[in-house]
C-alpha cells in the first residue's frame, strides 16, 4: 500500500515496519515507459516482406561462374551414375535376378537425376563438359567391369561412387548456403530491404531455393544408394580397399575435370 500522491513512495501499510525500505515496493516504473513505447513502435514500424513484393538482386560474377560449374558438374556426374548402373544392369540382372529390382530402382533414380540436371543446362543455357563422350564409355566400363569381376565388386563401386558424389554435392550445398547472399528490394519502390523486413521463406530467391532441395534430396538419394550397397554385401568384394579407393580417385579426377573442361 503506497502513497505517491506527492511522488513520495512511503509504504502506507500499518503493519510493515520498514517503511521506505520495504521490499515490496516494486521499483518505479515510469522512467521505462516511454522506451518501451519506443521500441513497440519501431517494430510496428518494421513492414515485413513475404514474396510476391520482393525483387532479387542479380548474383555477382563469381556466383553465376559457380553456379554455371554446378550445373554442368553435376549433369555430368549424374550422366557417369546413369552409365555405370547401365553397365551393371547389363552384366548383372541376367546372371542375378535378385538384384534386377535392386539395380533397376538404383538406375531408375539416376536416370532422374541426370534428366532434371539436363533440363537445368538447357534453362540456364550451361555448355555441357566438352568430355561427355569419355564420361560415357568410362562410365559403363567401370560399371560393366566391376560386374564381371563379381555381384559384391559391383557393390563396393556403388559404395565409392556414392561416397565421393554425397561429399560433393555436402560442399556445393555448404558454399549456396553460405555466400549466395542476395540483395533484396521492395518491388514497387526498388529499395533495399533490410534483414528484419525479410522473412525467413524468402530469404532465398525461388530459383536458388529449388537447386538447394534439388541437391539436397539427390544427396540423401545417393546416400541411400550407398546404404543398399553395403547391404548387398560390397564390404565383400574383393580386395574392397583397393576396389573402393581407386574408385574414388577416379570419381574425384572426373569431377574436377568437368567442373573445368
Ligand atoms: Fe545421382
Ligand atoms: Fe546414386
Amino acid at each position: 500500500m503506497l502513497n505517491a500522491s506527492r511522488g513520495s513512495r512511503r509504504c502506507l501499510s500499518s503493519t510493515c515496519r520498514l517503511n521506505l525500505h520495504c521490499t515490496s515496493i516494486a521499483p518505479a516504473k515510469t522512467a521505462k515507459a516511454p522506451k518501451s513505447n519506443e521500441t513497440k513502435a519501431k517494430k510496428q514500424a518494421i513492414k515485413k516482406y513475404y514474396g510476391e513484393d520482393v525483387e532479387y538482386g542479380a548474383l555477382s560474377k563469381a556466383q553465376k561462374a559457380f553456379l554455371d560449374r554446378v550445373i554442368r558438374v553435376d549433369q555430368a556426374g549424374e550422366l557417369g551414375a546413369n552409365y555405370i548402373y547401365f553397365g551393371q544392369f547389363t552384366v548383372l540382372a541376367t546372371k542375378y535376378p535378385h538384384l534386377r529390382p535392386v539395380l533397376q530402382h538404383m538406375w531408375d533414380q539416376e536416370v532422374h537425376h541426370h534428366n532434371t540436371f539436363n533440363d537445368l543446362q538447357t534453362k540456364r543455357r550451361v555448355r555441357p563438359s566438352l568430355l561427355t563422350p569419355l564420361w560415357k564409355v568410362g562410365a559403363f566400363g567401370i560399371g560393366a567391369t566391376t560386374g564381371l569381376i563379381s555381384k559384391e565388386a559391383a557393390m563396393a563401386c556403388t559404395v565409392a561412387v556414392e561416397t565421393v558424389i554425397g561429399g560433393h554435392y555436402n560442399d556445393q550445398l555448404r558454399v549456396l548456403m553460405n555466400q549466395f547472399n542476395i540483395p533484396i528490394y521492395d518491388k514497387e519502390t526498388g529499395i533495399p530491404l533490410s534483414p528484419d523486413q525479410i522473412s525467413r521463406e524468402i530469404e532465398t530467391s525461388p530459383e536458388l531455393s529449388s537447386l538447394k532441395q534439388t541437391i539436397s534430396t539427390f544427396r540423401d538419394e545417393e546416400l541411400e544408394h550407398l546404404d543398399t550397397a553395403i547391404e548387398h554385401d560390397a564390404e565383400k568384394a574383393v580386395p574392397y580397399m583397393l576396389l573402393t579407393e581407386a574408385i574414388k580417385i577416379i570419381c574425384r579426377g572426373a569431377i574436377w575435370s568437368a567442373e573445368r573442361i
